[in-house]
């Protein structure tokens, strides 16, 4: 059972920002990746469609014997999480957007937000605020487009850095010092977020950008240790899996992991 895979999902390829973190803290771990991308974004999927995909994933997972899941979707987590782990009987991890940090973080009391509508509209996320942000201003965006431009690959050009500017610089002006990614898609845009905030005028604060990648593995480490399920033995594989068109899926993921893959089609259901 301590060699069996974890299986990891996401809409697409963000939740490659999880898995990242997760092999760094597991090394010995073998993994299963499945990107939904033929369903991505999940930010404004219906319900119902939401929990046909997670149900199609979470059973592939079970036949593959997976020993553990993790939800690397905060929208997936915020309408999902509680029905999965109801319905499957393994550990399941999943993701939250790192509101209590950021509220110890930040100076200015001003936070920004950026996260799926899903999301954002959440209880899941209602709650989270109530209890940690009350005394905060926090500033939110669904920013409509990034899910679509990290899916492309392209994280470098001026169509995506003009895209990055447009929901973020009215938050700058807004005078936030801490920027929380709550969804995990937005990491690859990072890079383009530091490098418009440190274009600003002097004298403003430095932005601190902060997600949930390793809070996520040391939480996914915690509880195959409570479990008695961590591998001890020399890891044997990540296996990558898209519902969407293996051959682009593949591209992408090497681009994202920096690293030759190759990605394997989803059966649907
Ligand atoms: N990466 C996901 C999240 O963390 C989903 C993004 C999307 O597909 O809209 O929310």
């Amino acid at each position: 059972m301590n060699d069996a895979p974890i299986g990891v999902f996401d809409s697409g390829v963000g939740g490659l920002s999880i898995l990242k973190a997760i092999r760094a803290h597991l090394p010995n771990e073998n993994l299963l990746y499945v990107a939904d991308s033929a369903y991505a974004p999940y930010g404004r999927l219906p319900k119902d469609i939401l929990h046909k995909r997670c149900t199609h994933i979470a059973q592939f997972f079970m036949q593959q014997n997976v020993k553990a899941m993790v939800i690397a979707c905060n929208t997936a987590t915020a309408l999902m999480a509680e029905w999965l782990r109801r319905e499957f009987d393994i550990p399941i991890i999943a993701m939250e957007p790192a509101i209590k940090p950021a509220t110890l973080a930040t100076r200015t009391g001003k936070i920004g937000v950026f996260a799926t509508d899903n999301t954002l509209k959440s209880e899941r996320y209602k709650r989270l605020l109530a209890e940690y942000a009350q005394d905060k201003t926090v500033f939110e965006s669904s920013c409509d487009g990034f899910v679509e431009q990290v899916e492309s690959g392209d994280l470098t050009s001026v169509t995506a850095f003009q895209l990055v500017e447009k929901y973020l610089q009215p938050m700058i002006d807004e005078h936030i010092d801490v920027l929380v990614l709550g969804c995990t898609h937005y990491p690859f845009l990072a890079p383009l977020m530091r490098q418009i905030s440190a274009q600003q005028a002097t004298g403003n604060q430095e932005l601190q950008i902060i997600h949930t990648a390793d809070a996520v593995s040391l939480q996914l480490t915690r509880i195959l240790a409570e479990n008695n399920l961590l591998n001890f033995k020399e890891r044997k594989s990540s296996l990558y899996f898209t519902s969407g068109e293996p051959q682009q899926a593949s591209q992408i993921f090497s681009q994202l992991l920096g690293q030759e893959v190759t990605v394997l089609p989803l059966a649907d259901s």
